[in-house]
């Protein structure tokens, strides 16, 4: 029988957090990665307003951050041309397919969810859906046959889950899913926040990438920094500013940059004047798109509709297939 999924090879997929306004650490860790992959192969990037449900559960606030994910994508250069932004639940088959995948979970499995078990150390009851949350993803991963998953080393186990349903379907009823890929990028330093630890919005010490120019050199000014008196050299690597400078550096700025630091006679104060000018001129052309898609909300609206129209086709031939494996009846078609 053939497959409902793509032939070419390389299908690549990939879910977008909803979780507000978006910063330097979710660009440099995971947005430039889905933008510069879009080029190459086929792909569905969705927001993932089912998964944020599971701990938002304010309706304005879900759907308002649902929106401001996909404008975010689009000031950024995501191409809607090459690629599918939709919203995870304009694809409500996932649910169907969550509930097959479900019937072919261990429970144990998912109590071995690292994440799952962190939120709860953390205090948090846990609700249903966040205990079922690594199936869901599977599902979110399989239903359109993805092969390749960018995405940060945090979701690892998440991936490694899917992987192990994807082969429990095969096995029981028949080869129908690929068997996807992490797709990790390590060389990507950890971004960090103001205060010297991993840039998290949880921690509040990030930096939005949409800021407005007062606040972002608030921002700024706020970066730990050590006491070495401006005359004196300064090591490079072990400066925040300067781990924030080279993200958004030249190689030949970057360079520049370290033989200042090393030779002394340049302090923190400059440099991070040089990394409000930087970023300013980094974002700027995102910036600008950004406002414009603000007020042509049509047009956001009409990325999302088609994404959703794309995936569902694909989305519907699979669940096709999986009621015939499965031996799901149907009479309604
Ligand atoms: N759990 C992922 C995260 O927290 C988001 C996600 C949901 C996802 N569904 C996905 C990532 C499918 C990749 C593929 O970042």
């Amino acid at each position: 029988m053939d497959s409902p999924f793509d032939p070419s090879g390389t299908v690549i997929v990939s879910g977008i957090q909803p979780s507000g306004a978006l910063h330097i650490g979710n660009y440099f860790g995971a947005i430039r990665q889905h933008i510069a992959l879009q080029d190459k192969h086929p792909s569905f990037y969705f927001i993932v307003n089912y998964h944020a449900m599971t701990t938002v559960q304010d309706a304005d606030m879900l759907r308002e951050h649902t929106l401001s994910a996909a404008i975010t994508y689009l000031a950024l250069g995501f191409d809607p041309e090459r690629s599918n932004l939709f919203a995870q639940s304009d694809i409500p088959l996932l649910n169907e397919l969550t509930w097959v995948f479900c019937c072919l979970t261990p429970v144990s499995h998912l109590e071995k969810g690292v994440a799952y078990k962190d939120k709860v150390a953390q205090g948090l009851t846990p609700n249903c859906g966040l205990f079922n949350y690594p199936v869901l993803q599977a599902a979110d991963i399989l239903i359109y046959g993805g092969t390749l998953v960018p995405v940060g080393a945090d979701q690892r186990q998440h991936i490694e889950m899917t992987r192990n349903i994807a082969q429990r379907f095969n096995n029981r009823y028949g080869p129908l899913f690929p068997i996807p890929e992490a797709y990790i990028v390590d060389h990507v330093a950890t971004v960090p926040g103001i205060d010297g630890r991993k840039m998290s919005k949880s921690y509040g010490n990030a930096i939005g990438m949409f800021e407005e120019k007062k606040e972002l050199k608030r921002r700024v000014r706020r970066i730990v920094t050590d006491s070495t008196p401006l005359e004196a050299p300064k090591d490079p690597d072990k400066d925040n500013v300067f781990a924030l400078l080279r993200l958004f550096a030249t190689p030949d700025k970057e360079a520049e940059l370290r033989q200042a630091y090393l030779a002394g006679g340049y302090g923190y104060g400059h440099a991070k004047q040089e990394l409000i000018r930087l970023m300013l001129d980094y974002f700027g052309p995102a910036r600008e798109r950004r406002r414009e898609l603000l007020k042509d909300l049509d047009y956001v609206h009409d990325v999302l509709r088609q994404g959703a129209k794309n995936a569902r086709t694909v989305a519907d031939a699979c669940m096709e297939r999986v009621r015939e494996l499965t031996g799901l009846v149907t009479m309604l078609r």
